[in-house]
């Protein structure tokens, strides 16, 4: 199963990613994890995306489409994928078909995650992610056991830099400038489905298992 999750930020794919990829064992690719670990790490790559990062811009597409690539050609992919924030524009959605293509694969479902500004924001300032593993929090919805401390590995819980509500902000506008020709490509495919992703994660959760009928 080759899965895309589409959505404005903070509409919980890379909750939903997180419990798909392990409910089918099939990778969660995350394009926002994969920047953030090379900024982290301060690699050539890091440099370059860094400033597109952390203001809420799109990292140019030839970085980012290589970057794809390179991932799912890795042999974990061969039983499927769930791919999180990538594409996130026409130009990004055709070079993947190609690469996909040349693969000898292609998308079974590309999800589109809907969710309102309002929740967006909530979502997205009270949002903490474990500087080690990357698990995904909120001070209120999913709150960890021990303040503060990830569950699954003992990381410090952080705020992500471009989590500030002024950043937020740019990134709706980013997303509203790019989504609608992405939705209208995979729509015209037949692949798209919408997710009422306002709705408590246990019930998107719910939603989604029906979807895929387990
Ligand atoms: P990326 O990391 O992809 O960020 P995003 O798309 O903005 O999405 P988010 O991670 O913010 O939100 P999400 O939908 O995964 O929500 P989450 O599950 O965490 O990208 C970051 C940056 O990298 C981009 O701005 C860009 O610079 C660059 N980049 C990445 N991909 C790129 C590409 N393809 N091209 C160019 N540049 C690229 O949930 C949010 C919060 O809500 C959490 O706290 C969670 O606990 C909570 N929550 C989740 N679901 C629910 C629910 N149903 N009910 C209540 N709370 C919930």
């Amino acid at each position: 199963m080759n899965l895309l999750l589409l959505g404005p930020p903070g509409a919980g794919k890379g909750t939903q990613a997180a419990l798909i990829s392990k409910k089918y064992s099939i990778p969660h690719i995350s394009t926002g994890e994969i920047l953030r670990n090379c900024i982290k790490n301060g690699s050539e790559l890091g440099k370059k995306a860094k400033a597109y990062v952390e203001s809420g811009h799109l990292v140019p597409d030839e970085i980012v489409v290589q970057m794809v690539k390179e991932r799912i050609s890795k042999s974990d992919c061969e039983g499927g994928f769930i791919l999180d924030g990538f594409p996130r524009n026409y130009k990004q959605a055709e070079e993947l078909t190609v690469c996909l293509k040349e693969l000898g694969k292609e998308i079974d479902s590309a999800l589109n995650f809907d969710a309102s500004e309002g929740v967006i924001i909530e979502r997205l300032t009270g949002r903490r992610i474990c500087s080690k593993c990357e698990t995904i929090f909120h001070i209120k919805n999913m709150p960890p056991k021990v303040d503060g401390i990830c569950d699954k590995c003992g990381g410090k819980l952080i705020q992500r830099k471009d989590d500030e509500e002024e950043t937020i902000r740019n990134r709706l506008k980013v997303y509203r400038e790019s989504a609608q020709p992405l939705l209208d490509y995979y729509q015209k495919k037949g692949l798209l489905f919408t997710i009422p992703a306002d709705k408590d994660y246990r019930e998107v959760e719910k939603l989604l298992k029906d979807y895929f009928k387990v």
